[in-house]
């Protein structure tokens, strides 16, 4: 989002007070921000934290009282490349379906002369009344896109469908409507997350603690640089839904090893965060066990290395694997990279508290051919697959 001007139109309801949020979100992100307010907003958001979080003046009346200076919605409409209204009121979502324009955020989405993105807030029976779906229906055919509001406890104290959607959700939206100018667009990425699970009978499997959420970060990251991403999952509770984005989901490791079997020929890139299992039982029990004995053995045999395989069939693909250690890291790691015939290792160690396994944050660490070590901080592992596309990017360069 660096660099993408972005409007917020802010419309008067309790769903405002996280627009504070959603500005920091896109401020971190590195867009500019702009603020426009309709004067019913002011009293849910103070229009000193809109400008302070946005680091630019807010826009609120068509003229300044004071300077007597007009407030040019104009020029906000041909500045912006994306106007986001939230949160999007009952009566200005049916103010802009009928094109009324008395205040300075309708008089500016009638100037508009990008793509503009709405997120509905009100209570639940306004947001199920047919009125409220025909205004919907009129915007969305007029061109703009509706974030839909999400059900949950509402200001009421009713609970159903007509909260705003979340910052971060809203965050997605715009992130994906900037990624058509990523860095990564018409490029193919293979990615696989997740434990593999491997049966021991119906009910009982050999897995370990992945969660899944390095690898879905990174497919977010990828995603929001415009690449087209295949994410071979193991089993994980994570959801993702993208346009860009196809997953597979897979238990086992030869599960695994068959969708990448059929995705890597047409990838560009491979990057690899799947936890496989490096055993499977040689038989797995059709009925299941009983704890008839005392001890029980379990015959295993060595799962194909799924990574070494995409290594020897690469071509002229970038390929990155992971290293999970705890003990010995970098050399392990460099001696992976060698074996599996890798480009980079993002190298991340139990030893390093907060990194690894389930945490929402990561702390790697990425090993070149020649040697090269970058070492990044403890981060949110969607920061960590930042870092990683960033880093790849630099190094196709
Ligand atoms: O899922 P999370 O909870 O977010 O945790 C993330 C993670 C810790 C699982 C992730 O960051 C990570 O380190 N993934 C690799 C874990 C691992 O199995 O490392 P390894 O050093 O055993 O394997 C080396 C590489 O070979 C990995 O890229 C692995 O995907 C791959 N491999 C390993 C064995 C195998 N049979 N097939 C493989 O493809």
């Amino acid at each position: 989002m660096k660099g993408r001007r972005l409007l917020l139109g802010i419309t008067g309801g309790i769903a405002a007070y996280k627009i504070a949020t959603l500005i920091r979100i896109l401020k971190k992100e590195g867009a500019e921000v702009r603020c426009i307010m309709t004067p019913a907003s002011c009293d849910f958001i103070s229009p000193l934290v809109v400008a302070t979080l946005s680091e630019n003046p807010v826009g609120i009346e068509f003229w300044d009282k004071k300077s007597g200076q007009w407030t040019n919605h104009v020029e906000y409409g041909l500045w912006a490349e994306l106007f986001v209204v939230a949160p999007l009121t009952a009566t200005s979502m049916s103010k802009m379906a009928q094109g009324s324009c008395d205040n300075l955020v309708l008089a500016t989405f009638l100037s508009m002369k990008c793509p503009v993105l709405a997120a509905p807030a009100m209570d639940l029976d306004m947001y199920a009344h047919p009125a409220t779906k025909r205004n919907l229906d009129q915007l969305r055919s007029d061109g703009v896109t509706i974030i839909p509001a999400e059900s949950g406890a509402l200001a009421s104290g009713l609970e159903g469908e007509g909260r705003m959607a979340e910052p971060e959700t809203i965050a997605r939206h715009i992130r994906h409507y900037f990624s058509r100018f990523g860095r990564l667009v018409g490029r193919k990425v293979l990615l696989t997350a997740g434990p593999t699970f491997e049966a021991i009978d119906p009910v009982r499997f050999i897995g370990n603690h992945s969660s899944g959420k390095m690898g879905y970060a990174l497919a977010e990251a990828f995603l929001n640089e415009g690449a087209e991403v295949v994410l071979v999952s193991g089993p994980t509770k994570l959801t993702l839904a993208h346009p860009e984005l196809t997953i597979v989901h897979v238990q086992s490791a030869l599960e695994m090893l068959s969708a990448v079997q059929t995705f890597w020929p047409k990838a560009d890139f491979g990057i690899f965060a799947a936890a496989v299992a490096d055993y499977r039982p040689v038989e797995v029990a059709q009925q299941k066990i009983k704890k008839s004995n005392d001890e029980l053995e379990l015959k295993l045999i060595k799962n194909p290395d799924i990574l070494a395989w995409a290594g020897e069939n690469k071509n002229n693909k970038i390929l990155v694997g992971f290293a999970l250690e705890t003990n010995n890291a970098i050399e392990n790691a460099k001696a992976k990279l060698q074996r599996k015939n890798l480009d980079l290792i993002v190298l991340n160690t139990l030893e390093h508290e907060g990194a690894g396994f389930a945490h929402d944050t990561n702390r790697i660490s990425i090993i070149e051919r020649d040697n090269k070590i970058t070492n990044f901080e403890l981060k949110s592992k969607s920061e960590t697959a930042s870092d990683i596309v960033e880093h790849l990017i630099a190094f196709l360069k």
